[in-house]
């Protein structure tokens, strides 16, 4: 079925200058960009955005890093396409992630790591919902 997943590129891979990179692979791929901006995240909207992770160990330095520099933020809408976009970034940690995955392409360590993306419906709903009004996303035939 038509799903929307949330994706972000993040400050490594945007100071890379391969956003369009990145972009074409989800156009080839039949995601198409329903909403998007650029943005220097606050550490409160990092924390906030990650929220579910702030016990683990990795928090602080998830944070600096997601702060560390501009993003692109955006909402793709296809068939299947919260398992479509994670098919296509890969493992979280790029050292596993399979050949010709964006993260295996772009990605230097599980911090810098490129890309995010919803790991379900459900929470690419909240964060959706975390970036966007609905009159900010522009659904497309
Ligand atoms: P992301 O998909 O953005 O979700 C949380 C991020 O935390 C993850 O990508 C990684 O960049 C980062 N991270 C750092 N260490 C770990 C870890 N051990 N397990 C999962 N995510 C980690």
């Amino acid at each position: 079925s038509v799903e929307r997943t949330l994706s972000i590129i993040k400050p490594d891979a945007v100071a890379k200058n391969v956003i369009g990179d990145i972009y074409s692979r989800f156009e080839k791929n039949g995601l198409r960009i329903v909403a998007a901006k650029m943005q220097h995240l606050s550490q409160e909207q990092a924390e906030g955005f990650y929220a579910e992770h702030k016990e683990r160990g990795f928090f602080p330095d998830l944070v600096a890093f997601m702060t560390s520099g501009p993003v692109i933020v955006q909402v793709l809408e296809g068939e299947n396409a919260v398992k479509k976009h994670r098919d296509l970034m890969g493992a979280t940690n790029p050292k596993e992630a399979d050949k010709g995955t964006i993260r295996a392409d772009f990605a230097e360590s599980i911090d810098a790591n490129a890309v995010h993306g919803s790991d379900s419906a459900q929470s690419a709903e909240r964060e959706i919902a975390y970036f966007f009004n609905d009159s900010e996303i522009c659904p497309r035939d």
